[in-house]
């Protein structure tokens, strides 16, 4: 499928996999709406380094973030045909630690990882059905598969989001289609100190390495360029998943 032409925004694309999803939009001629919270800086750079790309501040979690950022793409570019959520958050907390994963702690990673894209998804279907028909992609993870990641409310956060992909693939099929790509370990920012696990990764995974983000960028393409897929979630973790 010819994704020429096309305008998408992909949420917190300033670093680590939407940066390189952004990346990977552009280089098929996609022009990309990149957006981060706290680094406009970084995120300008990414979005004036890409053709046809523009730069849009602003966190999931505000109320107005997805009417706006849906009326940005519409204003500059006259339409939407692709919405990657992949802005996250997470805590480091220990599974069995059931005092140290708080219901503030909860509210704060359910704000981000499942309202936020609830709420863009909401306001960006209309403009998604347009010209044809869209897609939606959701970041999530192994975490929301099988029992590991970062925190219990991560995980949990990951597998609402998970489901909410195949849920949506049947409510707004036939004109967009809804897709997941569940990444192991990635090399990111976010997972820059996590040395033992990394370690671990490399040690167990039956490909003997965690995720480079273009490794994810590549699946994400896979995925939007196939216009018979819809609800699958990629599990894309080297094999880890098969030895846990
Ligand atoms: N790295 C991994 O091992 C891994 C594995 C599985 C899944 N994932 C998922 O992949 C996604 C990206 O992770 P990453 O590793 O690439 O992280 P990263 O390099 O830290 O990038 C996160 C991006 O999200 C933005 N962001 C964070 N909170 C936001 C908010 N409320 N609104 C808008 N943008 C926001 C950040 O910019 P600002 O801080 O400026 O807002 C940044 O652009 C996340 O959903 C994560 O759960 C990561």
């Amino acid at each position: 499928m010819e994704l020429a032409g096309q305008v998408a925004i992909v949420t917190g694309s300033s670093s680590g996999i939407g940066r390189a999803i952004a990346e990977t939009l552009a280089s098929r001629k996609v022009s990309v709406i990149v957006n981060s919270s706290k680094s406009p800086d970084q995120g300008l750079v990414v979005a004036d380094s890409l053709q046809g790309a523009s730069y849009f501040q602003g966190s999931v979690t505000d109320d107005n973030f997805g009417p706006d950022i849906v009326q940005f793409a519409l204003r500059r570019y006259g339409r939407l045909d692709i919405l990657v959520n992949n802005a996250g958050t997470t805590r480091i907390i220990s599974h069995a630690d059931l005092e140290g994963a708080t219901t503030e702690i909860w509210r704060e990673i359910f704000e981000v990882n499942v309202f936020g894209a609830w709420s863009i998804i909401r306001a960006a279907s209309a403009a998604l059905e347009d010209n044809g028909g869209g897609q939606i992609l959701n970041i999530t993870s192994l975490a929301g598969i099988r029992q590991t990641g970062s925190s219990i409310p991560y995980a949990t956060s990951k597998a609402a989001l998970n489901h909410l992909t195949q849920l949506l693939a049947v409510a707004l099929a036939p004109k967009i289609r809804v897709n997941a790509v569940a990444p192991g370990l990635v090399d990111t920012a976010w997972t820059k100190d996590w040395h033992d696990i990394r370690n671990n990764y490399s040690k167990t995974a039956p490909l003997q390495r965690s995720a480079t983000t273009r490794d994810v960028a590549d699946s994400a393409l896979q995925i939007m360029e196939n216009p018979y897929l819809t609800g699958t979630i990629l599990c894309l973790d080297g094999g880890m998943s098969l030895k846990r």
